[in-house]
């Protein structure tokens, strides 16, 4: 059932608590991707041009003391100033509510933006405690999420905060990517087909059954694929493999060719006998010998998938093909994401290190949607309902 947006409400002089999720990737204090902050720009404009009193909320990592500066999202309140031209307030206090806080939101004005410190730095946050949750919800009116990538924890931010208010609806986000995801998933153009990649079938086991009742194609790499080797009974050499996934996987084999579905996995693998970036070897569909790790697929098997995808009606992606952040090995993710960018089809990538492979790669605009969830985009694939959303109200 689709949920009530901030389009169809009028916030205006209301006090709004937003969660965003702010959770960008940093580096020595400064942040290395600024999707997810861009990515909640289109709510934050809306809400100030209707002349919300706007109070925005987010945790940044797992801190594990309160007011760590490494975990204060003080960066990203000066990167929201920068992109909104607009003055953002902030208060660095590992109490994220206080006195001065509470004095501020008195006195906001309509189309003023506050931002609180790292709901994480309150114990309570995770734990979805009720004092918490009643703390951030003395300080509004109204309750917006937006926070895509956190919409799959029942945090008191996510799901406490919309009980106590009598108006809790969603962003533009999470809009966009609930609408993305049904399309892919419920009406898709087709042919269908999913690409999974990453280190650990056991990560993604419910999203392959899913997707097995849904897609015409399923095509596997990454790391996981080598447990699909074993489950074929080849041997991979000291590659990665879940030795308790093996049985699982036969199955996947036999429900795809049950379903009709055409599973395709690596023929060629690039890797080395060390975990180190360097020029790979190639070997192809052979079992490999014992000192050889699998680190990425290999230039047929790129082969394969890219003709696999051509005259694709749509495309989810989620999971790089190799180890993406070793140069040696990222040539099959990258080529992937290449292939995607030229397609007509609808082209959908879930987040983490699949969106990243398309920032890095700046393809961000030639895909229908880019994923700003990681675990998030994986619950959709799953079936899921997330609790941050199911909480919100109904159309
Ligand atoms: C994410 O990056 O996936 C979200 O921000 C959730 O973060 P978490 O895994 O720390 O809860």
């Amino acid at each position: 059932m689709s949920k009530k947006s901030i389009r169809q409400v009028n916030l205006q002089g209301k006090r709004v608590f937003m969660r965003a999720d702010f959770n960008v990737p940093m580096k020595d204090g400064v942040i290395t991707d600024t999707a997810r902050i861009d990515a909640s720009l289109p709510s934050i404009r809306m809400l100030i041009d209707q002349g919300a009193k706007l109070i925005l909320a987010s945790h940044l990592g797992k801190p594990k003391e309160a007011g760590d500066p490494a975990f204060s999202l003080k960066p990203v309140a000066m990167k929201l100033q920068q992109r909104l031209g607009k003055e953002v307030k902030f208060f660095a206090t590992p109490e994220v509510v206080d006195d001065s806080v509470r004095l501020a939101v008195e006195n906001m004005n309509e189309g003023d933006v506050l931002l609180l410190e790292n709901t994480r730095f309150l114990e309570g946050e995770t734990k979805n405690d009720p004092q918490t949750s009643a703390l951030f919800a003395s300080l509004a009116d109204a309750f917006v999420n937006d926070a895509f990538g956190t919409a799959h924890r029942a945090h008191a931010s996510t799901v406490g905060v919309p009980t106590l208010l009598p108006i809790a609806v969603s962003g533009l986000l999470i809009e966009k990517e609930l609408e993305s995801f049904e399309k892919i998933l419920e009406h898709p153009k087709r042919p269908l087909v999913a690409i999974l990649g990453g280190a650990k079938v056991s990560d993604k086991i419910r999203v392959i059954e899913n997707l097995l009742t849904k897609v015409d194609k399923l095509l596997i790499g990454g790391a996981m694929a080598y447990t699909f080797f074993r489950a074929q009974g080849r041997k991979v050499g000291s590659s990665l493999v879940e030795e308790e996934q093996i049985e699982f996987a036969k199955q996947m084999l036999e429900t795809a060719r049950e379903k009709g579905v055409e599973l395709l996995l690596p023929i060629d693998t690039a890797g080395s006998t060390v975990f180190e970036d360097i020029e790979p070897t190639v070997y192809g569909d052979v079992d490999f010998p014992d000192d050889f790790r699998g680190m990425d697929i290999g230039p047929k098997t790129i082969e394969l998938f890219c003709n696999a995808l051509d005259g694709a009606g749509s495309v989810v992606w989620n999971g790089p093909m190799g180890v993406f952040e070793m140069e040696h090995y990222s040539t099959g993710t990258k080529a992937v994401a290449i292939k995607l960018s030229t397609l007509e089809a609808d082209t959908i990538v879930g987040g983490g290190d699949s969106a990243a492979a398309i920032h890095q790669l700046g393809l961000e605009d030639k895909m229908t949607h880019v994923s700003t969830g990681g675990g998030a985009s994986l619950e959709l694939l799953e079936g899921k309902e997330l609790p941050g959303i199911a909480i919100l109200e109904d159309m």
